[in-house]
């Protein structure tokens, strides 16, 4: 009720002792595995700032990135380059550059971007230290959209290509150092058993590039995609057993095959965040229809929360402002000029125009999928902390907006009050 007093509505809110909570848990649960070397890298792409930069680097935690934006987010706020890793299905000369300036490590993902990261190390004096994506065929029970390790996915290479772009990248050094292998089969999953099947998988790998001469790799990244529970229905396994899981498993998987353990790199990002958002919306007018269903809109909806027009995802929420009962079922609908824009279809909730309402599990996917939708600034997100908030987004206004935008001479009007350059 503060909150949106004080910094407005739509907004979100992030809880930072969750966030620590499920990081620290994440960690527990490899040193609980025994595992000698591991690092728990962050997702950026579920939630990425300055400040959660910062507090990925004060939790212990490494970054993954995925595009320049991602990556100048992580230089700017003076995270080491040598704890990020840029991931991405279709770099650009100018993300290579960047990274390799900064150390950062290279997922790559096909063969002629190998190519790329080869000659832009060459031009620029340095090796590009970089992994390989594999696909290796698992797909985890999760919406298709967010499937990544199926045969036919647009990620990595497939698993019999792994050997000749492995050799490739041998033969590209000094500019190339092919220091392991990735793979990152989808988000949103439950279940620990694909992750276990993609751990032997690639073991294996090594195990055939070792065959072939490949004795470089030094680090195994199984990637993240753990899920969360958004709604009663949903069985989420905790991030400290997803991790404990994982340590054991790549132990064991590689002491069989007698190949020494490799530095192994987790990269959780919902079940980092996810819990940890809050979005507080203030309900405006509700209509009732003659077939009996009631709508609220809030002053907010998919711009700013696109999951479930993209992809049916299921959300809760409460009444914030005062005690409330279940209530009646009613759908909760956004203002954006979609009739797809449902944040929440038949909720128990005894909301009236003008309450406060919540919704919970926006913590990952909502800022970072946002978008400036009807012409609509994004909302403002706070860091709560202690019992204190701290704006680490400033909301957008209209006049945000307008930055971009330029008029041509033709088009220009005396009395327009803006005429940017
Ligand atoms: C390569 C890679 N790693 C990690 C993640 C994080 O997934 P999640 O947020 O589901 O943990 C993703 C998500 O798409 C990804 O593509």
């Amino acid at each position: 009720m503060v909150l949106a007093e004080q910094f407005g509505t739509p907004l979100w809110v992030m809880d930072e002792a969750t966030i620590a909570q499920a990081a620290n848990a994440c960690k527990a649960g490899l040193v609980q595995s025994q595992y000698p070397d591991w690092q728990v890298l962050y997702a950026g792409k579920a939630f990425l700032c300055l400040a959660m930069c910062r507090l990925t680097e004060q939790l212990g935690l490494g970054l993954d990135v995925v595009s320049y934006g991602e990556l100048h987010t992580a230089i700017e706020a003076g995270l080491a380059g040598e704890s990020v890793y840029l991931h991405g299905n279709n770099k650009s000369k100018e993300e290579i550059e960047r990274a390799l300036k900064h150390n950062v490590k290279i997922v790559v993902d096909c063969e002629s971007e190998l190519h790329l990261v080869a000659q832009c190390a060459q031009s620029s004096g340095t090796t590009a230290q970089i992994l390989l994506r594999v696909t290796p065929g698992v797909e985890p029970d999760t919406h298709h959209y967010i499937k990544t390790g199926q045969h036919d996915s647009k990620f990595g290479l497939a698993l019999d290509e792994t050997t000749r772009i492995a050799k490739l990248a041998k033969d590209l050094a000094p500019a190339v150092a092919l220091i392991g292998l990735h793979a990152h089969i989808g988000s949103q999953s439950h279940d620990i058993g694909p992750y276990l099947e993609i751990i032997d998988i690639l073991a294996d790998c090594f195990v055939d590039l070792r065959a072939q001469g490949i004795t470089s790799l030094t680090h195994l990244d199984v990637g993240g995609g753990l899920g969360i529970a958004y709604t009663e229905s949903d069985k989420a396994t905790p991030i400290y057993e997803w991790s404990l899981a994982i340590g054991k498993k790549v132990s064991e998987s590689f002491t069989e095959r007698k190949l020494p353990l490799p530095k192994l790199l987790v990269e959780p990002g919902r079940a980092i965040v996810g819990t940890a958002g809050v979005t507080l919306y203030r309900a405006g007018h509700s209509k009732q229809l003659p077939g009996g269903v009631t709508y609220l809109a809030v002053d907010g909806g998919m711009a700013d929360n696109p999951r479930p027009v993209t992809y049916q995802a299921k959300y809760t929420a409460c009444v914030a402002n005062r005690q409330s009962t279940q209530g009646k079922k009613i759908t909760l609908v956004g203002k954006y000029c979609e009739s797809g824009d449902v944040l929440i279809r038949d909720v128990a909730l005894d909301a009236q125009p003008g309450d406060l309402i919540a919704v919970f599990g926006t913590g990952a996917y909502n800022y970072s999928m946002s978008s400036n939708y009807n012409r609509t600034g994004r909302p403002a997100c706070v860091l709560v902390k202690d019992g204190l908030a701290n704006i680490i987004i400033e909301r957008e206004n209209a006049d945000h907006l307008l930055r971009q935008d330029r008029i041509p001479d033709y088009l220009r009007a005396k009395n327009a009050r803006n005429c940017a350059v």
